[in-house]
């Protein structure tokens, strides 16, 4: 029998990611002691309440049984308690908010609820994978929209043409942003509310790094005034509380979109473990002290990593937020040359920005997912590079 795998799949972009893996994979080979910066997965532990009301939960007959399609009352009141407590955001439990099994199931879910057949859909680029790849499996179309440097890893809006603009169903925002560490500038969400409401562009907001901040803490999309009419916003527990094996997060805002993407939910999966979103529940409404700590950690972290290399005479973009650091090629190699150099030549593993679009040329992104010892060690690995 010929087995042929769908147009969608066959037709995905090539995997840039590949060659990198196929070089750690040889390096391991050899016996190199590899210092992974490619990783966007916390390496410290979720914190331990979280852990025991799992363990108690796990332990309640009623958990074990098929979970609510958008979540229990209490998470979806919990999630609401922390956007108020938070964002001082006001979205209605019951309507206005749905569980989810990490925020990438909800962010690929999304489209299939409001994409149609040649529709276009704004996607930062770079930017995280999901957006446009389930955006071409619902039979939509992406549309890139470059992140620069010199505009702060914006996109410029007042570029599109008003033909796509008019063809565009969503716009995909994520700031603090992957892979560029960016934050929204002041005024770019307002900018954002207006574009939507010009065109009719639903605005699906990607926070899943809203507690990993440096300085201020960002801001929710959902603050603006006007947000609530056109947005939906993708949450996530995975970095906050060091949960991404555990997969639980949540969408909220504008009420009906909440409900198309449940609609898509009922009828693919079956929600998330009851036990997993009582576990959420203690980690939104307990102590929040834990996160403060953690935040404290990536700080010292960025500044060994990104003091020791910008000293070094590296161009690096110090992050105010997220756990991501771009570091921008030197003497005109491309991002693949810079990342396979550092793994070969320093068992240093970087991620190149062009694995999130074409526009990502010219960077690297480490992360601090390591403790500060081996970051050091990174440090002068670069160092003793002759680049
Ligand atoms: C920008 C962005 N959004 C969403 C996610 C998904 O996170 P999760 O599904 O663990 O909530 C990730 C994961 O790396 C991400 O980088």
């Amino acid at each position: 029998m010929k087995i042929e795998l769908a147009h969608r799949i066959r037709e995905l972009p090539p995997y840039l990611f590949a060659k990198i893996d196929a070089l750690k994979t040889e390096e391991r080979k050899k016996g190199r002691d590899l210092i992974d910066l490619g990783v966007g997965d916390p390496d410290l532990p979720t914190h331990p309440h979280i852990i025991e009301a799992l363990s108690a939960a796990s332990r309640e007959p009623k958990h074990h049984r098929y979970p609510s399609y958008v979540g229990m009352e209490d998470f979806r009141r919990a999630a609401a308690l922390f956007m108020k407590r938070r964002f001082d955001v006001t979205v209605d439990p019951l309507s206005e908010v749905i569980c989810a099994i990490g925020s990438k199931e909800a962010i690929a879910h999304f489209p299939f609820a409001f994409v149609n057949p040649g529709d276009l859909v704004l996607c930062p680029d770079p930017g995280y994978p999901v957006y446009a790849t389930l955006t071409r499996f619902a039979g939509g179309e992406p549309y890139f929209l470059p992140l620069r440097r010199q505009a702060g890893f914006l996109p410029d809006l007042d570029s599109i043409p008003a033909q796509v603009a008019e063809r565009a169903k969503v716009l995909w925002i994520n700031y603090p942003n992957n892979p560029t560490a960016a934050l929204a500038a002041p005024g770019f969400y307002e900018r954002v509310v207006a574009f939507a409401q010009k065109y009719d562009v639903i605005v699906a907001s990607d926070l899943a790094y809203s507690e990993m901040y440096y300085e201020s803490p960002p801001p929710s999309f959902l603050e603006t005034p006007g947000a609530l009419e056109v947005g939906i916003e993708f949450h996530s527990l995975s970095k906050t509380y060091n949960m991404t094996g555990w997969r639980v997060g949540w969408a909220c805002g504008n009420a009906k979109l909440v409900a198309g993407l449940g609609q898509v939910k009922t009828n693919v999966d079956s929600g998330c473990f009851d036990a997993i979103q009582r576990a959420a529940i203690a980690a939104l409404t307990g102590d929040q002290s834990g996160v403060a700590r953690q935040r404290e950690i990536y700080r010292e972290r960025r500044d060994v990593l990104c003091g020791g290399l910008a000293r070094a005479g590296f161009d690096v973009l110090t992050p105010k937020a997220s756990f991501y650091t771009l570091i921008a090629n030197p003497r005109g190699m491309t991002s693949l040359e810079f990342t396979a150099r550092l793994l070969t030549e320093a068992g240093v593993v970087a991620t190149p920005a062009t694995g999130f679009g074409a526009a990502g040329e010219g960077f690297i992104r480490l992360t601090v997912c390591a403790d500060k010892a081996r970051l050091a060690e990174a440090v002068e690995r670069l160092k003793a590079l002759a680049l």
